[in-house]
Parts: structure tokens; sequence; C-alpha cells
């Protein structure tokens, strides 16, 4: 299961930073993944998971740091010139156009063309193929991608993140919005990628789901890196102890046996529901 001692990280980031009108938000973080491994990315709110990511599918540039890509530094501008190397992310916020087909989506703006045309036929056929490979044929590329849920709408961006042949593909919240069989599904679509070597950036707030699924485990604070370790070396109180710089039992008094009423002395951050669940 664990790729990460016998290979090279596929990616690796170095000392990145990155400050927003003069507020330094990451402060040089290291950062890597390798092939076939599943890491996950976990802090509270605003530690900086989605401005990495961001800045690893080139939405954002860093102000300092490296980022290296299969061996070598690279430098990329625009999302779409890091999807064409191979590091695709799928975001929160869906890109996708909904009055379009799947197969539409998926090759939106590098249509196989045929004497000048898109090649519709193609495109849905490739498309099925990946559809396919995923495991999931159960989605027809000529679907008004509208009509899908948002699951099926998250496994297009999937595909479409194959399409493009990628080597990573980075989630950040992928099961927000998932019923607890459509996040079944996307186990097992991870494990299929992981299983051919595609490396998976899994940010989440479920503590339960970076368990089950990753191979090691990131923990960012207020923008600095805290740790990177192996799934089996942590458990969650340690995790969250790290996370929020506290016990569990002061986000979760009454799952451990104490009293809400009876905590004193507990910041009001500490006092606010988490949004994170174990
Ligand atoms: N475009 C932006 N402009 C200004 N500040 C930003 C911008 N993007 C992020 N930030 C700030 O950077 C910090 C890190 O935000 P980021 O979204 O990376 O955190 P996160 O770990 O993804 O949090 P969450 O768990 O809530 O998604 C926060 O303080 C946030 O307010
Ligand atoms: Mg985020």
């Amino acid at each position: 299961m664990t790729a990460t001692t016998t290979t090279q990280p596929v990616l690796a980031v170095a000392g990145i930073r990155k400050s927003f009108f003069g507020v330094e938000v990451l402060h040089g973080v290291d950062f890597d993944v390798h092939p076939g491994e599943v890491h996950g990315l976990v802090g509270e709110n605003g530690a900086g998971k989605s401005t990495l990511m961001k800045i690893i599918a080139g939405v954002q540039p860093a102000d300092e740091g490296v980022i290296s890509y299969r061996g070598e530094e690279v430098h990329h501008a625009h999302p779409r010139q890091a999807m064409d190397a191979g590091i695709v992310t799928v975001f929160q916020e869906f890109t996708l156009l909904p009055e379009r087909t799947v197969a539409q989506n998926v090759y939106l703006g590098r249509e196989p063309r045929r004497r000048g045309f898109v090649d519709q036929r193609a495109m849905n056929t490739r498309t099925a193929e990946l559809l396919d490979d995923l495991g999931v044929s159960f989605i027809e590329p000529q679907a008004r991608v509208g009509s899908l849920t948002v699951a099926e709408q998250q496994i297009v961006e999937i595909v479409k993140a194959l399409s493009f042949d990628a080597r990573v593909i980075s989630m950040d919240e992928p099961t927000a919005a998932l019923s607890d069989r459509e996040v079944e599904l996307l186990y097992a679509i991870i494990r299929r990628l992981t299983s051919r070597g595609v490396a998976v950036i899994y940010v989440s707030h479920r503590l339960k789901e970076i368990f089950d699924l990753c191979d090691r485990i990131t923990i960012l604070k207020d923008g600095a890196l805290v740790s990177t370790d192996d799934t089996r070396a942590l458990t969650t109180d340690e995790l969250v102890r790290r996370m929020v710089g506290r016990s569990i039992q002061s986000y979760f008094p009454d799952a451990v046996g104490g009293r809400r009423s009876e905590r004193r002395g507990s910041s009001s951050k500490a006092a606010a529901t988490p949004t994170w669940t174990t």
C-alpha cells in the first residue's frame, strides 16, 4: 500500500511562501507526494490547505519556494499548464458546464477534430473508455452534465483529469456534498487511481476519511507545516492535538466523557464547533 519508501516523489514543494495583501498565509511549507500514494492534507480553517493546492495547480503563484515535478523544477503560470503536465485538481467549486454533455466537458477546449469539425463520435468513444476504465460506465458520455448528481459531476471531473494523463490528482474536500454510498464509490475510484500509480492529494475535514484512505498525512497549522507522517504512526487524538494545538477533549468534551458545562478557562476558539469531524 505504502509506496513511499521505494519511490521518488512525483511532486515535491519546498519552502513555499505566500502572502495576500501583505499577510503571509504560507510560511515556507515543504510537502511531497509519491506515485500511488494517497496523501492527506489536514488543518483547521484557514490553515492554508487550499492555497497550497492552488499553488501546486498553477492557479496562484507562490511568492517563494520551489516546485519539482517528476524530478524537474516547474513554474506553472496557469492551471492549464499544470494540467497538460499531469497535475490536476478537483476543486470544491466545479468547473463543468451544465449545458454541455459529459464528453464535451471532458474535452472542452481540446476537442478531437476530423476534417476541421469536432469529432463528436471520437469524443464520446474516448470518454466512454475513460468511464469504463474507472468502473463508472453507468455515466453516459452523452448525458448533460446538469442532469447528473453532484457525485457524478465529481466523477466527470476525475475523468477529465485522467484524460490529461494525470499523475497527481488533488481533491479539495471531495466528499463535502456526497452521501455515504457516493463516498464509497469515490474511495473505490481513488483506489483504482493509486493502483495505477497516480498520486492523490486528499484535503478533508473528515478525519475518519483521512485515516481510512491515506498512506501519509501532512498537518498544516496557521500556514506552517507541523508534520508529515505515515498514517500508521498517528492516532486521531494526536492528529487533532497537532492541528489545533490542544487535546481532543477541548473540542469533543461530551464524546470523551467530560461535560461542556464543566469546561472552564477555554478560549472562545475551543468553544466553537469544529469544522472537521472524527
Ligand atoms: N484570495 C485570497 N485573498 C486573501 N486572502 C486569502 C485568499 N485566499 C486565501 N486567503 C487567506 O489565506 C489563509 C489560508 O486560506 P486557505 O483557503 O488556504 O485555508 P484552508 O486551509 O483551505 O481553509 P478551509 O479549511 O476553510 O478550506 C486564510 O487566512 C484565508 O483567509
Ligand atoms: Mg480550503
